[in-house]
């Protein structure tokens, strides 16, 4: 920023500087998302202004009514003094295989729905499995950018992954890019999420398609992250049991697991609880291998009495009724669950707006030949600062976001902004803060 604008920043800028110094943060632009939500805490604090907080993906919404009074019930009826079965209670798993069927038009048995602790656990116990499943396939290969989160999950793991940026491998280039990966032998599964965090950039059936067919040919699982269901809004998939169906990969290949999180679509986000869906091929695969470290040498077997028995013997009994109870409603039509997560994607278009209006440009801005959705998050850049650079300057203006540099994209100029916890009513202050932000800039 020029020495003349420093005292005309939104947020004074002894302030910032100050905050800054007292939090040892080696770069603002390069902290991590719960680094940078402390940061701005702290800025809040220091200089009571509101800021237009767009670095955590948190639900911004209450959650359904029909979940919260069923896991009341739930508790009045004493269902916390007992445990649940460790793979999930009946009901819950008949209405997750419903759920599946009626937004993906996909048949899934009850037996491989199972209720995780978020799907967060979901995507841990599939990475501790799918490594010990063949000999000498020991990696997850990442379609980045990502959720930093399962990067994470492999560190702790002490288990091996391998990642690329889809930026420049869409369409059909996406199927050499696998290919020269598959064909080493060494990958047991990918990973990606779908719509994706942080770009909101949705596959097309054509690469999914193609995800699944090299998923056949190579007998390489595909994890699909579903945290953002039904959440493209350019298309209406919230129709139980009628097209069109939410894309996945389950469609063409048998070589699945799906983690479908219920903290975003149900904003449940504080109860932890998610489902992870394997496939009946997948939940039925045998291997010797697996006799090392599980009682058992079927994967599902291994999975639910070896991986989640050991983690945490299953997830909160009173959340699987909330659970239940919510895709019961959807399943039968009587809870539309995209309409009320509709709202994400009306401030999204507002807010990318703004944005652009200010000079600033969209990084990940299109599904191949179509413009990208409105959704959850958005990514930006402004020309001639890196993303670092961006978010470091944008704090002076009360403006926060995280860089995409930890997400494993390659578009360095780039920041995730993610619009849940801005309300309508700061508006105003964002586009007046954008404007003096590209006035002493542009
Ligand atoms: C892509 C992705 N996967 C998984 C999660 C975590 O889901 P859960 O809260 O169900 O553990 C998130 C949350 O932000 C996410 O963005």
């Amino acid at each position: 920023m020029k020495e003349e604008f420093k005292n005309d920043t939104p947020v004074p800028y002894e302030v910032v500087d100050k905050v800054v110094k007292e939090m040892k943060l080696a770069s603002v632009g390069k902290a991590s998302i719960r680094e940078i939500k402390r940061l701005i805490d702290l800025l809040e604090e220091a200089s009571k202004i509101k800021f237009v907080r767009m670095e955590m993906g948190v639900p911004g919404l209450t959650p359904p009514e029909v979940g919260t009074q069923a896991e009341i019930e739930a508790l009045r009826s004493g269902v916390a003094a007992i445990y649940p079965d460790i793979d999930g209670t009946k009901k819950l798993k008949k209405e997750i295989s419903r759920f599946v069927k009626n937004f993906l038009d996909i048949h899934v048995d009850p037996a491989g729905c199972i209720p995780t602790v978020g799907s967060m656990q979901g995507s841990f116990a599939s990475f501790l499995t799918l490594a010990r499943l063949h000999a000498g396939r020991d990696t997850t290969l990442f379609i980045d950018p990502g959720f930093p989160v399962h990067k994470q999950q492999h560190k702790v793991l002490g288990q091996k992954f391998e990642s690329f940026d889809v930026y420049e491998y869409r369409g059909e280039k996406l199927r050499d890019k696998l290919e020269s990966y598959f064909k080493k032998g060494h990958i047991h599964s990918v990973l990606y999420s779908n719509p994706n965090n942080p770009s909101w950039i949705c596959f097309t059936e054509d690469e999914l398609q193609i995800m699944g067919e090299l998923a056949n040919k190579y007998n390489v699982v595909i994890c699909e992250d579903l945290a953002y269901f039904a959440m493209d809004f350019r298309k209406d998939y919230s129709r139980p049991g009628e097209p069109p169906y939410q894309p996945t990969v389950a469609r063409y290949t048998k070589n699945f697991i799906l983690f479908i999180s219920s903290s975003k679509v149900f904003s449940y986000a504080g109860q932890r609880i998610g489902m992870m869906v394997i496939s009946d091929h997948l939940f039925h695969t045998q291997s010797s291998e697996l006799l090392k470290y599980y009682g058992s040498d079927t994967f599902g077997r291994a999975m639910i009495f070896g991986t989640v028995y050991a983690l945490s013997s299953g997830t909160a009994h009173s959340a699987q009724y909330a659970l239940a109870a919510m895709l019961e409603a959807a399943n039968n039509g009587s809870f539309n669950f995209v309409d009320y997560v509709k709202v994400y994607g009306d401030k999204a278009h507002t807010m990318k707006k703004m944005f652009t209006d200010n000079g600033f440009q969209i990084v990940y801005d299109t599904d191949i030949d179509q413009p990208i959705a409105d959704g959850f998050y958005f990514t930006i850049s402004y020309p001639g600062l890196s993303g670092a650079e961006l978010i470091e300057e944008l704090v002076y203006y009360g403006i926060s976001a995280i860089s995409l540099a930890i997400t494993g994209s390659e578009r360095l100029e780039g920041l995730r902004a993610c619009v849940s916890l801005v309300h309508p009513d700061q508006f105003p202050d964002l586009e007046s803060r954008l404007k003096k932000f590209h006035l002493h800039h542009s």
